[in-house]
Parts: structure tokens; C-alpha cells; sequence
């Protein structure tokens, strides 16, 4: 298969640079979404979830629950809403429907994380707000769960919303700010005004939640330098437990992509120094932020507990709602349906409202815990053969791949660890679709003829 693929580095090189720049259709997950079956036997899942191994995967349970409804549309967003939100009570019905189909399926399991995101999930009023989250509580084990994350639009928060979601458990706030530049906040149809954040922010450490995360973005349509510098100035002067500056992934689900804009390299080049600007402030107010890395902490343990107990031990989650998707190690990945009525048709029936899914063995698992972990730079092998109850050299075909690449420089073999030399994480996951993913192979070559 390398023979293809010997001396080509440059093209090689040149095909991640240009997904990267186009919309970043980079893959992380593996198997890749295209490949999940349509049309899965329901029940094999459910046997599947009932017989959980007692194994580390499953001791980590996390919960996902997404709440599919914002008020706007910004132009900037790839993730999956309605903006129907007159349909909230039926979607809520539905969705305390779903955690009884799990609370029989799961018996009590103890969950160790829950993340609510979306959407908008402040987007709940009051009254929905507090039903949601009781309901959450009578119908799935919180009782150990260290973490309970909600995500939040700042034009969609207020003091009563905030000492709710503190009654109720809620122990860490994620904070959607983006920009706070009202130039840039009307190019991307988003409203939001600067004081009512600051405030927001304050009420909810006042409530007592101090596990605060801050999200802003960095390569938004009319965003100058300054601009972004401004914007985190202001939010490291209050002293956030984290903040993240996302790069902005003009992906095809974007309205900002769909409306025919691209990236041109003057955008990249912007981007990388909003990068390295918010490494110096990073480092002069104090956070802790290794390079590369989207976030920055004020001080360790603040992160978001689920996705990193998913990044680090490959550990099993589900997705509650429409759009979400579920892993449960060593057996399925699958995704619920993003159509609403479907979603709530399937619910009423006693069926979980699951649209695609894949069954995994080891193998493909042990794949998927390396893309993981190399994309963050590096892999222990003491680690691969704790979750995997077998060290990574007895998977042949898997070793035979990393030596190759090994032998192409891009990575490092020890005796106790892998270490990625590769130069971003895009070039990373262009070589992984390469030897792991037979049809992206096949578009890959077919660059590499075009350009040869
Ligand atoms: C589910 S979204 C939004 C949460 C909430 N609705 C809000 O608007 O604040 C979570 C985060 O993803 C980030 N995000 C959304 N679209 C993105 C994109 N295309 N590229 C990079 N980051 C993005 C934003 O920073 C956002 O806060
Ligand atoms: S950024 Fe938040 S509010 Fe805006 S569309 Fe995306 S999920 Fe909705």
C-alpha cells in the first residue's frame, strides 16, 4: 500500500494543508461517520448496554445531553439546532421519555459526568429549566457524578436561571461568548451585549459555581487582531477557572460556508497570530497553557471531565436528544436521529431514537484510542495495555502501520511510549485516514495524481 505513498511527502503535505484551509474537514472520529450503518437492530444495542463489561470503559460512564434550540443562527456555528423553539415542551417530553428507556437499560449505573450542551440550553425557561434537571436526577444515578456542566448563551442566562441550575447541582458553567465586538457580533448574527456578559459571569460566581470556562473564537468574518486581543483582555481580567480560544472551522455546516465563503491564507495568517497573542497573555496573567493547546486553566482539574475521560481512556458516554451521539466501548458508536418528529415518534414507541451506528471490536477501538491520543502529541504503552488487556505489539497490523510511518519520521517508537513528530494536527489526520480509511485513501491518490 506505501509504495503509492513514498516520496510524496510534499503533495502529502499539501492535501492537509488545503483540507485545513478549506474547511477542516479533518476526521476525528474513527470509523468515520460515512461509514455507520443506517437501519441497526435495535436490540443487539440494548443487549450490548445491558452487558457492559465491569471494565475501566464503563466504571467512567459520561452522560451527553443535547439541547437542540437556539434563538439565532450564527453564521460562525457548526453544531446541529432548530430554531423552532415553540416545539420545546414536546422536545422535553420526549427527551425524560429517553432517560426512562436508559434508566431500564443502565440499572442504576453510577454516572460520572453529565454535559449539557447544544443548542442553547439556557435557552429553558425557568419552569423548564428546574423540571429538566429534577427529572435528570430521578431518573439516572447522579448521585457520585463529580461533574455537572452546563452551556450557556450569555443573552439567554439571568440570576434566577443560574441559582436553578446551582440548586440543582449544576457545578461548572461554560460560557459562550465568541467576541464581544458588536462590529463583529452583527456580521455573524449574534446578540449579545458586553455588560450583560461581565454580569453574567459575576452572578454566576457569586452563586457560588467557580468552575467557570469562557468560550472565544478566533478567525471570525471582520475580526481584527485587536479586536480578539480586546475581547481577551477584558475576560482574563475576571479571572475565569479556563478559557478557550477556539480557531473558527468554516465547515459545510457553517451558513457562514454555505454562503460561498472560504478562507483565504491572509485569514490563516490572522488566525495564527491571534494564536500566539493569546499565548503571551495566557502566560502574563497567569494560566496555565501548553502550546498548541485551545485552552488555558487557571489551575489543573478544571476541566470538561467527560470529554476528557472520553480522550483519555477511550471511556464509554451516551447522548441523550436529537443529534447525539453515543459510545459505548467495546461494542457500539451510534448517533440518535436529528429529526425532530422522529426523535419524539421514536421515544413514544419504547425505541431508542437511534438513526447510524457501527459495531467496533478491539482492533478498530484500539485505532480509535490512538487517533486520540496522538493528535494530543503522544501514547503510553502501559496505558494502550491497561485498557486494552493486551500491550500494543500483539496488534500486528496496527504496529506494522506506526512503524511505517516511524520509518517516514513522522513518528517515534520507544519502549514505553509513541511520540507524533508530525507538524500539526491536520497533517496527523490526513496520514490517519490514509492507512486506517480505505475511501480516503482513494481520494488522497487521486490528489497525489493530479498533482504529480
Ligand atoms: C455548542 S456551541 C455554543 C454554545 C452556546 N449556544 C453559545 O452560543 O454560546 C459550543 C462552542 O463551540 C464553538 N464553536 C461553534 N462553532 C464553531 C466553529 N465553526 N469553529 C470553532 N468553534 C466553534 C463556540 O465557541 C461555542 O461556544
Ligand atoms: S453558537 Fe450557540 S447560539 Fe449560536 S447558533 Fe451555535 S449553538 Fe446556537
Amino acid at each position: 500500500m506505501n509504495e503509492h505513498f513514498n516520496n510524496h511527502d510534499h503533495t502529502f503535505a499539501e492535501f492537509a494543508r488545503r483540507m485545513n484551509r478549506d474547511s477542516r474537514k479533518a476526521m476525528i472520529d474513527y470509523p468515520p461517520f460515512v461509514f455507520w450503518d443506517s437501519g441497526i437492530d435495535q436490540a443487539k444495542i440494548q443487549a450490548d448496554i445491558k452487558a457492559r463489561p465491569d471494565s475501566i470503559f464503563n466504571k467512567l460512564l459520561g452522560l451527553y445531553i443535547h439541547i437542540p434550540f437556539c434563538s439565532e443562527r450564527c453564521s460562525f456555528c457548526r453544531y446541529p439546532f432548530y430554531i423552532d423553539t415553540k416545539r420545546t415542551d414536546d422536545f422535553l417530553e420526549a427527551l425524560y421519555g429517553e432517560m426512562d428507556l436508559y434508566a431500564g437499560l443502565l440499572d442504576h449505573a453510577p454516572l460520572r459526568s453529565v454535559m449539557i450542551g447544544g443548542g442553547t440550553p439556557s435557552i429553558l425557561d425557568e419552569r423548564q429549566l428546574k423540571e429538566f434537571l429534577e427529572n435528570l436526577h430521578q431518573k439516572l444515578n447522579l448521585k457520585n457524578a463529580l461533574q455537572i456542566s452546563f452551556e450557556a448563551h450569555p443573552a439567554s442566562l439571568n440570576e434566577r436561571k443560574i441559582r436553578i441550575l446551582r440548586d440543582l447541582g449544576v457545578n461548572r458553567i461554560s460560557l459562550g461568548i465568541q467576541s464581544m465586538d458588536p462590529d463583529v457580533l452583527r456580521t455573524v448574527n449574534r446578540t449579545q451585549e458586553k455588560d450583560h456578559i461581565k454580569n453574567m459571569h459575576a452572578a454566576i460566581r457569586a452563586a457560588g459555581i467557580d468552575n467557570i470556562q469562557i468560550d472565544l473564537i478566533t478567525g471570525l468574518p471582520g475580526q481584527s487582531v485587536e479586536s480578539f486581543v480586546a475581547d481577551l483582555t477584558e475576560v482574563l481580567s475576571w479571572k475565569p477557572a479556563s478559557i478557550t480560544v477556539y480557531e473558527f472551522i468554516p465547515s459545510s455546516l457553517t451558513s457562514f460556508y454555505r454562503m460561498g465563503n472560504r478562507f483565504s491564507d491572509a485569514d490563516l495568517k490572522r488566525i495564527a497570530e491571534m494564536a500566539a497573542r493569546a499565548a503571551e497573555l495566557f502566560s502574563l496573567a497567569g494560566y496555565l497553557h501548553k502550546p498548541g493547546n485551545s485552552t488555558a486553566m487557571l489551575k489543573p482539574g478544571v476541566y470538561t471531565l467527560g470529554v476528557t475521560d472520553a480522550f483519555k481512556f477511550n471511556s464509554s458516554f451516551i447522548g441523550l436528544g436529537p443529534f447525539s451521539h453515543s459510545h459505548l466501548t467495546g461494542s457500539w458508536r451510534y448517533a440518535n436521529s436529528g429529526n425532530l418528529n422522529e426523535y419524539i415518534q421514536s421515544v413514544k414507541k419504547g425505541r431508542l431514537p437511534v438513526e447510524r451506528g457501527i459495531r467496533l471490536d478491539m482492533t478498530k477501538e484500539l485505532v480509535s484510542y490512538l487517533f486520540n491520543q496522538l493528535w494530543k502529541g503522544a501514547v503510553s504503552k502501559r496505558a494502550v495495555e491497561m485498557l486494552y488487556d493486551a500491550p500494543l505489539d500483539s496488534f500486528t497490523p496496527i504496529l506494522e502501520r506506526l512503524r511505517y510511518l516511524e520509518s517516514r519520521g513522522k513518528l517515534l517508537i520507544r519502549e514505553h511510549y509513541i511520540k507524533s513528530l508530525m507538524a500539526s494536527q491536520e497533517e496527523w489526520l490526513t496520514y490517519c485516514q490514509y492507512l486506517f480509511c480505505d475511501d480516503i485513501r482513494q481520494r488522497i491518490f487521486n490528489f497525489i495524481k493530479e498533482n504529480e
